[in-house]
């Protein structure tokens, strides 16, 4: 939440520099945005309540700078309005600062620095520390040895990035538990919350550990611990070669729903290499020596895991589902050597953070699995494994999921040796590929439900896990009220929310729960409510229904999900809404 960037560079061209990396950082959050820079011996900052569209409009005027910062926000502290939006001027016009994360104690800081003459602008916690910065500048004439004084004081997570009137060819930073990364080109250095931020210029990037502080000239980066200077290491900028544009389509979302196919069957390459699993013997030992396996993950990809779940019966082990935003806080375990498993497509969602730290610090193992390698998460498991999806911009999550659903079904493959899923996979991407040639039916069920107020998704055992994440993607893009029931659970109190016209949308997967399903269905049907299924063709109905080819149980998700992820994306389309950034969310949630 909150993106970053800075950008100093050898020609007077940052200004292009910076608006591409707030447009490449948008889907970070999206309501306020702005830059400084220093020109002629001043700061000058734009700002704006909006988009980085609304940002430019506001300032058409571009002036000429070579170094300068910038920041998209996903309001935490202090509402989403102008005085609000980064970035924050010190009181003494010293100091420009952004900052990505939530300083816990700001409230203290604030009324020593109201009582050391400070007046404050925003209602921002940002605003504080770019004050307490200053606050030890003007005693000390030294930025380091105030960024060292104040991180020293500051409770919370932080990046940040900070423009020094006096030193106008460097950029400083210090970074704790937010994402921080240095993209180093031949006409200058950048800082950002994301390597994409500086895909388009730089193919190599440093990361910043916790606790990191420094700054960046046009030439070199200086990146201290509280030890002194450290050594740093670069690596390749994949976001460099990766294909982030729109190409002809509306929005990144049915883009992403439409590479599900190659995105699964880059995985199959992946994996399964000239006919064989490809994952390391210490991880298969690994899950073979744990007595448990305990998932953890927030929204979608806490729906996938519960799928995870579900397909870690075959190899009879124990296992259990949670929240992370609820484990860290009720932490328990199970077994005597549990592997945790956390599923985070960015890699950096502070809830599951907080839980992989508890779990390192019991010394359990830990395996994600993240589209992210680069991630916070990746650095911190003792197992990774990447989905290779190519970054999601869209808000919503859709090829994560699916991808986070194969890469499991290939591990459970290799662990029990049997190459029988490969088929079933490819069996799956045939079927995925119909219903992507299908659209348009989806396309007219999106019609009519258009503008109900509710929603209902029913299912039973996989096709449960499947309508808990169908109903979240309707819910969040397009606004509409969706719940998800578990077929069994109707009588024991939703059904009173069954009324005439309401659409319950039903999936049909598994032949052991078809009739008990279909009872389910005859009882909405009779209180009114509008069905439509989602079928294997196998699982007929006679209702209005969408058919879907014969699947094995354990992929059958891997398409029918394709079904939901369309109909919200053209429920949200119809409605007129932006399907990419749905209001209130961001893409990657790095606070609490
Ligand atoms: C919904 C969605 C979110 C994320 C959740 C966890 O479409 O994308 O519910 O799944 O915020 O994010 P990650 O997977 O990055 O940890």
């Amino acid at each position: 939440m909150c993106g970053i960037v800075g950008v100093i560079s050898k020609q007077l061209d940052c200004n292009q520099k910076i608006r591409y990396g707030l447009k490449k950082l948008e889907y970070r959050g999206y309501d306020s945005v702005g830059y400084a820079y220093i020109l002629d011996n001043k700061i000058i900052i734009n700002k704006c309540k909006g988009t980085v569209e609304n940002l430019y409009e506001k300032y058409p005027n571009l002036k000429e700078f070579n170094i300068g910062i910038g920041h998209t926000r996903w309001a935490t502290t202090g509402k989403a309005d102008n005085k609000n939006a980064h970035p924050h001027l010190s009181f003494h016009k010293k100091i420009a600062l952004v900052h990505n994360g939530i300083i816990d104690n700001y409230n203290k800081i604030k009324s020593f620095l109201t009582k050391n003459g400070y007046k404050f602008k925003s209602d921002t916690d940002s605003e504080v520390v770019a004050n307490l910065i200053e606050y030890y500048y003007l005693k000390n004439n030294n930025i380091m040895e105030s960024l060292k004084l104040s991180s020293q004081i500051l409770i919370g997570n932080y990046a940040v990035a900070i423009l020094n009137i006096d030193e106008p060819d460097r950029i400083y930073f210090y970074k704790r538990k937010s994402p921080l990364v240095i993209g180093v080109s031949n006409d200058g250095l950048f800082l950002a919350s994301d390597s994409l931020a500086f895909d388009k210029y730089c193919s190599d990037f440093i990361d910043i550990h916790d606790d990191r502080f420094g700054y960046i000239t046009k030439d070199n980066a200086y990146v201290f611990s509280n030890k002194g200077i450290v050594d740093v290491k670069s690596y390749k900028n994949e976001n460099k070669s990766e294909d982030n544009e729109l190409g002809h389509y509306p929005f990144h979302m049915i883009k992403e729903i439409e590479e599900i196919p190659s995105k699964i069957e880059k995985l199959l390459d992946v994996y399964y290499k000239d006919n064989n699993y490809n994952f390391t013997n210490n991880l298969l030992e690994c899950i073979k020596n744990s007595d448990y396996i305990i998932f953890v993950g927030c929204g979608t990809s806490y729906n996938a895991e519960r799928i995870l779940s579900r397909l870690t019966d075959q190899i009879n082990k124990p296992t259990l589902t949670f929240i992370a935003s609820e484990w860290s806080y009720y932490p328990v375990y199970f077994g005597k050597n549990p592997l945790f498993v956390f599923l985070s497509q960015s890699g950096e969602t502070m809830d599951v953070i907080k839980c992989i730290d508890i779990v390192k610090e019991k010394g359990f193992k830990s395996l994600l699995i993240t589209n992210s390698e680069a991630s916070t998460l990746a650095k911190k498991a003792d197992f990774v494994l990447p989905l290779y999806s190519g970054r999601e911009i869209a808000v919503a999550s859709t090829k994560a999921y699916v991808t986070m659903i194969t890469v499991y079904l290939l591990l459970i493959g290799a662990y029990q040796n049997d190459a029988s899923i490969i088929d079933e996979i490819k069996e799956a991407i045939t079927a995925i590929k119909d219903i992507i040639a299908r659209k348009d039916e989806i396309y007219q069920i999106a019609l009519k439900i258009k503008k109900k107020k509710n929603v209902f998704f029913l299912g039973r055992g996989y096709d449960y896990d499947m309508a808990l994440e169908a109903s979240l993607k309707l819910k969040e893009i397009t606004y509409i009220h969706s719940e998800a029931i578990a077929g069994g659970e109707l009588k024991h109190g939703p059904i009173a929310l069954i009324e005439k016209g309401v659409p319950v949308f039903c999936f049909f997967s598994d032949k052991k729960t078809y009739h008990a399903l279909l009872n389910n269905v005859n009882e909405v049907k009779s209180r009114g409510a509008k069905v439509f299924n989602i079928v294997n063709e196998s699982l007929k109905t006679n209702d209005e229904q969408f058919i879907i080819k014969d699947l094995p149980l354990r992929v059958s998700m891997l398409s029918k999900i394709v079904f939901a992820f369309y109909l919200a994306y053209f429920v949200s389309y119809q409605k007129g809404l932006n399907v990419d950034k749905p209001r209130n969310l961001a893409k990657s949630v790095t606070v609490e």
